[in-house]
């Protein structure tokens, strides 16, 4: 069966798998004001980098969520070596399965854009308390595209939609949020930063063609770094 480029990132337990990985992450959460107290949640944790980076530093009481067992494996085996106490749940970015007004911050790091966008903001809309946030890093069109090159870049990453900053201003606004902030990430993918590279869990067998994946991504992010942007979103 062909392998997804998600079910790749799993197979290979790809840690901080988000555009500006943990350096971006560390940098937008300082930002954050989180206390101990805090309720945070970690929406596509993937294996979870970010999820025990904030345990670790903040002490936030974290919830880490994923729909791919893969990762939440991974996820866990990292919370143990770590000894840290994250919630770990299967569930689906569509349908939350937490009660409203949970969290006071959901992140989203690379996420709602491989998910029904509509329904994935409305629940993070809906899982947040009045006064909480969402943060997002996300993938988005800036330069123009020629249609048959946004569809190969959709069918890849298996997007249903490449929106602009303004259509994902537009999609936010319609999901419930009434303040919608957003800043574009500025990344520098090709300078090595050893202290907050990605970490890999790779599990025992892989499909060859995940390391094939991995490279046409890193193909595709330095070919259109003039078409695709990432940017952060700051919603309440
Ligand atoms: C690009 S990865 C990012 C992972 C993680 N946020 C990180 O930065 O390392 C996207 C993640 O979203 C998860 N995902 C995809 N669809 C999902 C859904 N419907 N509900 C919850 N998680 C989902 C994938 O399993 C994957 O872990």
């Amino acid at each position: 069966m062909k392998q997804t480029y998600l079910d790749c990132l799993a197979a290979l337990g790809v840690g901080g798998a988000h555009p500006g990985g943990l350096k971006l992450s560390k940098k937008l959460l300082e930002k954050e004001n989180l206390q101990p107290e805090m309720t945070v949640l970690d929406l596509g944790c993937g294996t979870g980098q970010t999820a025990a980076y904030i345990a670790r530093k903040y002490k936030c009481r974290v919830t880490a969520l994923d729909v791919d067992p893969t990762m939440l494996e991974k996820c866990r085996q990292r919370m143990d070596e770590e000894a840290l106490s994250v919630e770990i749940v299967r569930g689906d970015a569509e349908n939350l399965p937490f009660k409203d007004r949970t969290f006071d911050l959901v992140l989203a790091e690379s996420v709602i854009a491989f998910v029904d966008m509509e329904k994935a903001i409305s629940e993070c809309r809906r899982v947040l308390r009045d006064e909480g946030c969402l943060l997002a890093i996300e993938i988005s069109k800036y330069g123009i595209l020629h249609p048959e090159e946004e569809k190969m870049i959709m069918d890849f990453y298996g997007f249903t939609e490449l929106p602009t900053e303004k259509r994902w201003h537009e999609k936010l606004y319609a999901g419930g949020f009434t303040q919608v902030e957003s800043e574009m990430a500025k990344i520098d993918f090709f300078t090595p930063d050893f202290e907050n590279a990605p970490d890999f869990r790779i599990s025992e067998v892989v499909d060859p063609a995940c390391f094939d994946m991995l490279q046409e991504h890193e193909y595709l992010t330095k070919s259109y770094q003039e078409e695709l942007s990432y940017h952060i979103f700051r919603c309440k």
